[in-house]
């Protein structure tokens, strides 16, 4: 039987939403305790350089009223290190960042930047965090989470949820060429002593193949749970998207 799955509800877009007006509504720490209730397993937060959603002020706050896993999504610079350091959430997701960038277009290039990441990897794990790096299902790129000293890393499923979009080119084909891309690097994470997280444009009509993977331990999920709880609400959104994933699994 497959292991159990977490859920880490991403709530950048609650800040983006909250920032268009100015002020506090709505509140992503508000936003975090109705998602956790619903049934999420943990928050994801990603404090960008240009602060376009979330702040240091939503992380502080979380981290002082949220006591559920906290995993920070940001660049390996210097100043997010020493943030993150201090602030010192369950686990640090690391990932490429272009300023102009709508999200996070590609992964990480691990296996290009070994030098340049040994250093944060080094220091974020010496303060006690969970160092996870958000790279592409590629062979190369996993081997080199794991020369790094990664604890786990996330799969980027972008391309696998890009081939659901049939108006964008979309195919069964090119679905199924994706999911065997991200079933591969799961299995080679798990081999090479990683844990294995997926996110990146999952919905409702997408997560179950990917939720199926057995090794694939936590799925991070954003932008469609915010959009569509404007029609069902937050609780209704996370719940389901908890019970497809269970299901998926032949656990619910
Ligand atoms: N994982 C990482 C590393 C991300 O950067 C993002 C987007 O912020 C997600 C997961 C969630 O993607 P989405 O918002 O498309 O669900």
């Amino acid at each position: 039987m497959m292991g159990p799955i977490r859920l880490g509800v991403n709530l950048d877009h609650v800040a983006t939403l909250r920032n268009a007006r100015g002020g506090v509504h709505p509140d992503p720490v508000l936003a975090a305790r109705v998602a956790l209730a619903a049934g999420a397993d943990g928050i994801t937060i990603h404090l960008r350089e240009d602060r376009r959603h979330i702040r240091d002020a939503d992380l502080e706050r979380m981290r002082a009223e949220i006591t559920a896993p906290i995993n920070l999504e940001m660049a390996a610079t210097e100043e997010m290190v020493g943030i993150a350091c201090k602030a010192r959430p369950h686990a640090c997701c690391l990932v490429p960042e272009r300023r102009r960038e709508l999200t996070t277009e590609g992964g990480l290039g691990a296996a290009e930047q070994e030098d340049a990441l040994r250093l944060p990897i080094r220091q974020l794990s010496e303060a006690g965090i969970a160092v996870t790096l958000f790279i592409d299902p590629d062979q190369r790129q996993v081997e080199a989470a794991a020369r790094l000293g990664a604890a786990a890393v996330e799969l980027h499923t972008g391309r696998y949820a890009g081939a659901f979009e049939t108006d964008s080119g979309g195919t069964e084909a090119l679905r199924q060429r994706e999911l065997e891309r991200l079933q591969g690097a799961a299995r080679d994470a798990i081999r090479l002593g990683l844990a294995c997280h997926a996110g990146h444009g999952l919905s409702f009509e997408n997560v179950g193949p990917v939720a199926a993977i057995p090794e694939v331990s936590e799925l991070n999920i954003g932008h469609f749970l915010i959009c569509q709880a404007i029609f069902d609400g937050l609780p209704a959104v996370v719940s389901r998207m908890k019970s497809l994933m269970t299901q998926a699994r032949g656990l619910g």
